[in-house]
């Protein structure tokens, strides 16, 4: 730390934070008895709280956002510049930093050809939502409206992403939800033995067949679209199994469903390519992005659609309603393209797509090193430095362990200096996923410091 906060400063800030804010995803009664936890700075891979405590941040600002890591001068510097030369005006017009990242993150998306600006991840896929929904209205007089969520898939916080929320617990008491969403199964493999039917052999194609049954179920023609992450992330950070893409995309083809990506953690970088579908060879027809795209410098989300979805809303100019009657105020702002070209040019300067790649396999090794000594970890799994361990009381029968006990793993990580993540409150009695999501500048010493303090928790806390 600079040193600039002394210590009357800091006391101020913690009793205003104790008497104004409320946290995200936090029972306050404990600040009665402890402190808030301030994070004051933070440079590369690591920031300082209130205390000067150094930690390693493994989860990217807490929730898989600051992807070049903290402190970057230059995306400052470009979001001052464009800030003071024009700092908004709404996306009913254009903008020059608004264009020039379109047509950068377009270069990126082969077979997409339009960016829809707004400002989080939730926002965008609202947008994808209304989006299909207008569209079942123009071609199939409002039937093909259905859109179908995954089970364990999150895609926002707000009432409509909710209803497409494959989160139980996450959902509990903030119902009712609108209609029209419908739920398919997940395809976590290694849950499988809970699935009625689940075969030993081609789960992913079997899971796949699933997202099928469901369509054949409500009646192909009412369903509009598929909303899928290409990992899963909040849910358990879940790989999809060999053969499910290639089968959801024949899917989607046979049945003229619209194929939305939630690339909300996976986009821009993540798992070691631009966006994480692009693993599997999917072709979307809607992709939604943000907590990466300018690693939390500035609040930005995209809808990035193909020509042909575009199209539909532009052809029919006798229609006076027939174009897409949405805005985003703070989607006009020019801090959030400003930041997300400068975020892309240190990716491809600093060549992290590659390093993700090969920082997220010794990281994944180094973790199932881990499960060879601690019978805890159940599975390890995940794509480039996006990393989930699955801890389970009994590897036979794959019974999760108690939320409480991955709480106390995350808080001994904590107290070592090591910020990890886990999957909390969102599945009931499936809270049992730690988290790991470094920056992709992280260096083989940082996941090291990172896997020991796991380690030491283990040890810890499972003995
Ligand atoms: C996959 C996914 N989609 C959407 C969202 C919502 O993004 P936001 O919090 O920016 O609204 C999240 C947030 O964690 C997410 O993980």
């Amino acid at each position: 730390m600079d040193g600039n906060f002394n210590e009357n400063d800091i006391s101020r800030v913690v009793e205003a934070d104790r008497a104004h804010i409320w946290h995200h995803l936090s029972q306050h009664k404990q600040y009665e008895t402890v402190d808030p936890r301030i994070i004051v700075e933070g440079k590369g891979m690591r920031v300082w709280d209130q205390k000067g405590k150094e930690h390693i941040d493994a989860v990217s600002g807490g929730v898989w956002t600051v992807n070049v890591g903290y402190g970057r001068e230059r995306i400052a510097d470009a979001v001052r510049d464009q800030l003071v030369k024009l700092n908004f005006f709404a996306g009913s017009a254009g903008s020059i930093p608004g264009s020039n990242f379109a047509e950068m993150l377009i270069d990126k998306m082969p077979g997409m050809s339009r960016v829809y600006y707004a400002s989080s991840g939730s926002e965008a896929n609202e947008k994808g939502f209304k989006m299909v929904r207008q569209i079942a209205h123009k071609r199939y007089g409002g039937k093909k409206h259905k859109i179908l969520y995954r089970d364990r898939d999150y895609h926002g916080g707000t009432i409509g992403t909710m209803a497409a929320g494959g989160q139980d617990e996450r959902n509990a008491q903030y119902g009712p939800f609108p209609e029209g969403f419908i739920r398919v199964p997940h395809c976590l493999e290694y849950r499988k033995h809970e699935q009625d039917g689940a075969p030993v052999e081609n789960y992913g194609v079997w899971a796949a067949d699933q997202i099928e049954a469901v369509i054949l179920r409500e009646g192909p023609d009412t369903v509009g679209a598929l909303c899928l992450e290409p990992v899963t992330a909040g849910g358990g950070v879940i790989t999809p199994p060999d053969g499910y893409w290639g089968r959801v995309q024949e899917i989607c083809k046979k049945y003229d469903i619209l194929l939305h990506i939630d690339e909300v953690v996976c986009g821009v970088g993540r798992t070691g390519t631009w966006f994480g579908y692009q693993q599997y060879g999917v072709k979307p027809d809607m992709v939604t992005m943000a907590k990466g795209v300018a690693s939390g410098y500035a609040a930005i989300s995209c809808l990035v659609t193909t020509e042909e979805v575009f199209n539909m809303f532009k052809e029919d100019t006798a229609d006076h309603m027939s174009y897409f009657r949405d805005i985003s105020t703070f989607g006009g702002c020019t801090a959030g393209p400003a930041a997300g070209i400068e975020n892309m040019r240190i990716i491809e300067e600093e060549n992290l797509l590659q390093n993700t790649t090969d920082m997220g396999h010794y990281m994944l090794d180094q973790l199932n090193a881990l499960a060879d000594k601690h019978a805890v970890i159940g599975q390890v799994r995940g794509k480039g430095l996006f990393l989930g361990a699955e801890l389970v009381a009994d590897r036979d029968t794959r019974d999760p362990v108690a939320e409480a006990l991955v709480g106390q793993v995350v808080g001994d990580c904590m107290a070592q200096g090591t910020i990890i993540g886990a999957t909390n409150r969102s599945l009931p009695g499936k809270n049992n996923t730690l988290c790991f999501s470094p920056a992709l500048i992280a260096t083989k010493d940082d996941i090291d410091q990172i896997v020991a303090s796991v380690d030491g928790a283990l040890g810890r806390v499972f003995g």
